[in-house]
């Protein structure tokens, strides 16, 4: 007899207004297998999944588990029958510990005791079990991203699951904290875990899936293996055309300095230096990146040039000014944008129409205003134009931004801030969670923009990302610049020594 599938969903479809957001999908997924499922942005890998774990309810289609029909009408449910489900964007709440993080939910039923002790053995134990080493005790909101992913995972194994879905694990993890992640996941799938998997990353799912399953349009279009198919041949499957790859044009950088900062530096609340006398130029037409692994400064830097770090010091001069007495506000109305690296704390209000969050952080200027008025006709016609630009899957932008699958909002958020039109960009994470389609035209407006003059100053984990659009890389490490490379003559191994601290430029 032939062995029965894990999950086994046929015929399932779901629809939203004005979108299909599956339509008559089939997905067989095998136990103990790692299964990806791959497909553009907005092509329904999130509601599929959603489905699977209960959140969501299909409009018709049958759902097998283990052979046995079921009809799950909340995560509860799926969770009791063994399915757990890591989201694309993180559920934890902050100021708890990570004890109270995985127990949160799955308390025992009234009268009975929480034992906290014998849960943070349990926790332990899981993370020695499949290498995911956490303090039971630390709160959550001092961890890394690969810390909270961690959590995330081991909430979910707590709970007893034996079928794992990971929604873009690796969206937000640096290339040590994917390896770490693959690791666990081969000692899960050891153990007879069974591992459904999403990324945009093609070269990620061919070295970690069993089988791929790719999504178009809301269907399932095929099912193949990583012997079968290279990188390209998938991305061909997913979008029906060819893998686009960044590479730079010729130097479009001007002599003028739209940004120029120096001896920026910022300490924490016991003085631990978090940015150690920072410098470094914008020109116009310039797109000047920083390389570094996540928590040496990004967010900080980020934060002290946009105004949002009232104790940083040095001096930073946008076209001619000195900003760093200035309001987050003032900054951006003298020309500096952001596209921040988390779109749904920092960039978006979800339940807000999508006219709405395309005006955010520019309300008070045309085409979103007129006078001390928001002027709602313009302000919608902008907003249809940054969805056609900038390719965001939406029936209307009356729709609110929940309602965007995730690489959907980010295409949002960049339209939204280069259509603004902004002296100096600071685009943390740009094309995070965007599909190798999208990509492509989000890299090919940063260019155009930096052809007409826009200065960029470039955050991003990937590394191609960086050396094909950067004019000059700077690498950050503990707070400070410790090399200044060239993109034509650098590669992301080299890279990848500074970002360790194994090697720093004596002179930058
Ligand atoms: N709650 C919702 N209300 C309305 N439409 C929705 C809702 N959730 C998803 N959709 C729509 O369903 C479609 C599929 O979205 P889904 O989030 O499943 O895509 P995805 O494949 O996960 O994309 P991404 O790679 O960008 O995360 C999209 O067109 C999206 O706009
Ligand atoms: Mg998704």
């Amino acid at each position: 007899m032939a062995q029965e599938a894990a999950i086994h969903l046929s015929g399932v479809t779901k629809r939203y207004p004005g979108v299909v957001a599956n339509r008559d999908v089939e997905l067989k997924v095998m136990p103990g297998e790692v299964h990806a499922v791959v497909g553009e942005n907005g092509a329904g890998k999130s509601t599929l999944m959603k489905i699977i774990y209960g959140m969501v309810q299909p409009d018709s289609g049958t759902i097998e588990v283990d052979g046995r029909a079921v009809h799950f009408r909340s995560p509860r449910e799926a969770i009791e029958a063994g399915i757990g489900m890591v989201h694309q964007h993180f559920m934890l709440a902050d100021n708890f510990s990570v004890l109270e993080n995985v127990i949160l939910g799955s308390e025992p039923k009234s009268g009975v005791r929480i034992d906290f002790d014998t849960a943070a053995t349990q926790i332990t134990d899981l993370g020695k079990r499949y290498g995911l080493p956490l303090d039971p005790g630390e709160k959550v909101e001092r961890l890394s991203v690969g810390e909270r992913q961690r959590v995330e995972i081991i909430k979910v194994l707590y709970r007893g699951a034996r079928i794992l879905i990971l929604d873009e694990p690796t969206a937000v993890l640096v290339p040590q904290e994917v390896s770490e992640l693959f690791d666990s996941i081969r000692d899960l799938k050891r153990q007879g875990v069974t591992i459904i998997f999403i990324s945009h990353k093609l070269d990620e799912v061919l070295e970690i899936a069993d089988t791929i399953t790719v999504m178009r349009g809301g269907r399932t279009v095929g099912t193949t293996t990583p012997a079968q198919v290279d990188a390209r041949e998938l991305a061909e499957m997913m979008i029906g055309s060819e893998l686009p790859s960044p590479e730079t044009r010729e130097s479009t950088v001007q002599d003028r300095v739209l940004l120029e900062v120096s001896g920026l530096s910022l300490a924490n609340d016991v003085g631990r230096a978090l940015l150690k006398d920072v410098s470094f130029k914008v020109h116009a037409g310039e797109i000047v990146g920083i390389a570094g692994i996540e928590g040496n400064g990004q967010a900080q830097l980020v934060d002290a040039l946009i105004g949002l770090e009232e104790n940083a010091t040095g001096r930073i001069v946008l076209a001619g000014d000195d900003l760093v007495d200035n309001e987050a506000r003032d900054r951006r109305a003298a020309g500096m944008g952001l596209i921040p690296e988390d779109r749904q704390r920092q960039g978006l209000l979800l339940p807000s129409p999508l006219w709405e969050n395309a005006a955010l952080g520019h309300q008070y200027r045309r085409p979103f205003a007129r006078g001390i008025w928001m002027d709602r006709r313009e302000g919608r016609r902008q907003t249809e134009e940054i969805v056609r630009r900038f390719r965001v899957k939406t029936p209307t932008v009356d729709v609110p931004a929940t309602a965007l699958s995730g690489g959907n909002q980010q295409k949002l958020v960049v339209g939204r801030e280069i259509t603004a039109e902004p002296l100096v960009l600071i685009a943390a994470q740009p094309t995070r969670g965007i599909d190798v389609g999208a990509q492509a035209a989000v890299w090919e407006e940063l260019k155009r923009a930096r052809a007409a003059g826009l200065g960029i100053l470039l955050l991003s984990a990937d590394l191609e990302e960086l050396i094909g659009l950067s004019d000059t890389i700077h690498v950050l490490f503990k707070g400070e610049f410790v090399a200044r490379l060239d993109p034509a003559q650098v590669t992301p191994e080299d890279l990848g020594t500074y970002m360790t601290g194994a090697a720093k430029q004596v002179a930058v």
